[in-house]
């Protein structure tokens, strides 16, 4: 792992790189730590880099959990290849993107005739994966009837393809990843407890960006320079208060969405610094509408802080909720509310797509 002294942030250097774009096309922002593909500054990071470090070149299963864009895939690759299994296959299948019943055959492999179309024999991923490790991604979304099969690979090494009879063992290690929350799934009775138990060996869950907003200077560092080399730019850098614009921003796509952004961003200057007017107008604030939280001013007469604070919760609600094109799931995660008690609150403020309703109820 490289992990180099704490330093100021990247922003106030010249000098950002501890190595030079020649030598490395991706260097490491100085300060930043990095692991495989990826980077990191604060202490959540840096655990979550030891103990990748700790468990890589055991078998054990990892169920790594974390919202969409932390970096889950870069993990399990950085898993594989800091294991004995390097020089193995690596063989990731997101078991969301898939329909069943061709999730199944993919897994597995099927055999002639198996249904229509398996015209001949094909072996699946944990059959291709043999020595190697194989990523279930999104494994959450997978069927009870798969999760048995996947279960008796964990347990016996072995399965049996589509249609076919003959057993096939195999020597693979799993890694698997969700967003979702698996107890919870398992409660609901949508996850099998002994599957969840059994990938649960070492859990490792990855942090949302806003929750290490520290790390925002380095990774936007690390992302202008990717973006510059791709692209053939020569931005220099990004000015203090558009950084200080991204640290406070939510980031619901997080590693991702700022990723995409820092792209965008390089693509259309081209050169000179990144400033604050070059931001998108979501993260400058959006002009004032029914969804800004109310500007409140005391004045002599005073003011009812109980409605006051109503105010200004119905106009947060109504900001997450456009935001994310009013998915609850998604609004209630930008609120660290649970669903439930998004819906209780919407209904209580009558709050619709078209509109806030603005007289309260009770
Ligand atoms: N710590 C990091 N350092 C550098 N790049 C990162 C880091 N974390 C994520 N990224 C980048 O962000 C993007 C999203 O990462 P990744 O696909 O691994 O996320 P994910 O958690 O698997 O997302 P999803 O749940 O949507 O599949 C990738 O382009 C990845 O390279
Ligand atoms: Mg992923």
């Amino acid at each position: 792992m490289q992990n180099s002294a704490v330093r100021k942030p990247p922003s106030e250097q010249l000098d950002l790189f501890d190595s030079t774009p020649e030598a490395d096309p991706e260097p490491v922002p100085r300060g930043a730590c990095r692991y495989d593909e990826m980077i990191g500054y604060g202490a959540r990071m840096r655990e979550i880099f030891d103990l990748i470090e700790r468990v890589a070149d055991c078998d054990s299963t990892i169920l790594i959990h974390g919202e969409t864009g932390t970096g889950k895939g870069l993990i399990a690759r950085a898993i594989h290849r800091q294991s004995r299994r390097r020089e193995k296959p690596f063989i990731a299948i997101n078991c969301g993107a898939i329909p069943e019943n061709l999730l199944e055959s993919e897994l597995f492999g099927h055999v002639k005739g198996a249904f229509t179309g398996a015209t001949a024999n094909k072996p699946g991923k944990f059959e291709l994966a043999d020595g190697g490790t194989v990523f279930l991604d999104e494994i959450g979304d997978m069927s009870p009837d798969l999760q048995v099969k996947v279960l008796k690979v964990l347990e016996e090494g072995e399965f049996e393809p589509v249609g076919g009879s003959k057993t096939i063992r195999v020597d693979v290690r799993i890694l698997a990843a969700t967003h979702r929350d698996l107890s919870e799934e398992v409660q609901k009775g949508k996850f099998r407890e002994d599957l969840f138990y059994r990938l649960y060996v070492i859990p490792l869950s990855l942090p949302p960006l806003r929750e290490r907003r520290e790390d925002i200077p380095y990774l936007v560092d690390y992302f202008i320079n990717q973006a510059n080399c791709k692209n053939r730019r020569t931005v220099e850098g990004i000015d203090e208060e558009a950084l200080e614009r991204l640290k406070r921003h939510a980031w619901p796509g997080n590693v991702r969405e700022l990723k995409n952004l820092i792209e965008r961003l390089i693509v259309l200057k081209g050169s000179g610094r990144i400033g604050l007017g070059d931001l998108p107008s979501d993260l400058l604030g959006r002009p004032r509408s029914s969804a800004s939280p109310p500007v409140i001013e005391l004045t002599e007469e005073g003011i009812c802080l109980n409605s006051a604070v109503t105010e200004f919760e119905k106009a947060l609600i109504l900001q997450s909720l456009e935001k994310t094109q009013w998915v609850k799931n998604k609004a209630a995660k930008l609120l660290h509310l649970n669903r439930t008690t998004l819906v209780e609150k919407i209904k209580r403020h009558r709050l619709t797509p078209s509109g806030a309703i603005d007289a309260d109820e009770d």
